[in-house]
């Protein structure tokens, strides 16, 4: 089982049509035609959008996002517009607003692996390959790849996990000239990242970014012109990421999770009275485990940026 545990009712904002509602972000259109992104608090655990929130984590992380979208910008192009709240949306929506321009995106899930784990580290225990690259024998979860691996992926329907294909499915999906294109530029960022991160305690085990290609008129954006690749979606949070700790990293066993680790012991844990194979949704989280988890989430904003979270 999977999904919501309370599917929330997206905001009536006038000017805005409420186009989606993901696990974690609200996404409208406004009047211009430009999108608007806003992330909520709610976080997802073994599959399930879970009945707590998590305050702050949605201004966290949005403001997470707009901080690597500057550490890129000399790499690629991004889809942001401003952070300014629309006239009439609900106060609460300030920090965790993103206006972007509106993209063609390009139905790919660009993941970068500089570490073997998860869906990865199952293909390998395989086939010894991931995404179809053949890897040395003797890797183990939590290993350090030989080199950064970009390991595309397709877009599963709700409720579905995303299914990891070849560079080559890639290739035929959207043209050798965009899938090359998206690897480049995937490995690029990731290695950026990746450095940022390691000097500041942390390792960028893997993440995803999501592309699309700047449209004629293109809304109030400027920027990136007709036809260039540009960086969209969130990037390089927790939620799109994962971060490990460094000083406890350990190959040859799952790794903490930087964000989320309170919540899954606890889930896990007898405490919780919850069993994560059954077929019942998660219960509410206590009030210690949200604030560890929020904390959680601020320790990671001031460790990457530098900044305290204030
Ligand atoms: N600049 C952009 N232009 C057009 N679409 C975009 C842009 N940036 C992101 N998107 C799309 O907006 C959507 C955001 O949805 P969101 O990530 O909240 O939910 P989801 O992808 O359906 O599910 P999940 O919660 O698992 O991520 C995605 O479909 C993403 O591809
Ligand atoms: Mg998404």
């Amino acid at each position: 089982m999977s999904g919501f545990v309370e599917k929330p009712d997206p905001a009536q904002v006038p000017g805005l049509v409420h186009l989606h509602t993901g696990k974690v972000r609200d996404l409208y259109r406004n009047e211009t035609g430009d999108l608007v992104m806003v992330a909520s608090d709610r976080t997802s655990a073994y599959d399930w959008v879970l009945p707590t929130e998590i305050p702050d984590k949605g201004r966290i992380l949005t403001q997470l996002s707009l901080w690597w979208f500057e550490q890129l910008a000399d790499i690629v192009p991004n889809h942001v517009i401003s952070t300014d709240v629309p006239e009439g949306a609900p106060a609460d929506w300030e920090g965790r607003t993103m206006v972007c321009r509106s993209l063609r995106m390009i139905p790919v899930e660009c993941v970068a692996r500089g570490y073997l784990t998860g869906s990865g580290l199952k293909e390998y225990e395989r086939s010894r390959t991931v995404c179809g690259l053949a890897l040395p024998e003797g890797l183990t979860d939590g290993s350090e790849l030989p080199g950064p691996l970009f390991t595309p992926a397709t877009k599963a329907e709700v409720g579905e996990h995303d299914e990891n294909v070849s560079y080559e499915e890639v290739a035929r999906q959207v043209g050798a000239d965009t899938a090359a294109l998206l690897r480049q530029a995937t490995l690029a960022i990731y290695q950026r990242a990746r450095d940022i991160a390691r000097e500041r305690g942390i390792i960028l085990a893997d993440t995803k970014f999501e592309f699309g290609f700047a449209e004629g008129k293109g809304g109030s954006g400027d920027g990136a012109a007709e036809g260039e690749l540009v960086l969209a979606d969130e990037v390089l949070t927790p939620d799109s990421s994962r971060f490990w700790p460094a000083d406890q990293w350990q190959p040859g066993r799952p790794q903490p999770s930087f964000d989320k680790q309170f919540v899954r012991d606890w889930l896990t844990s007898p405490a919780s009275g919850w069993d994560h194979n059954g077929e019942q949704p998660p219960p509410p989280l206590p009030p210690e485990i949200v604030e560890q988890t929020r904390a959680k989430y601020a320790e990671a904003y001031r460790l990457l940026t530098g900044l305290p979270w204030s």
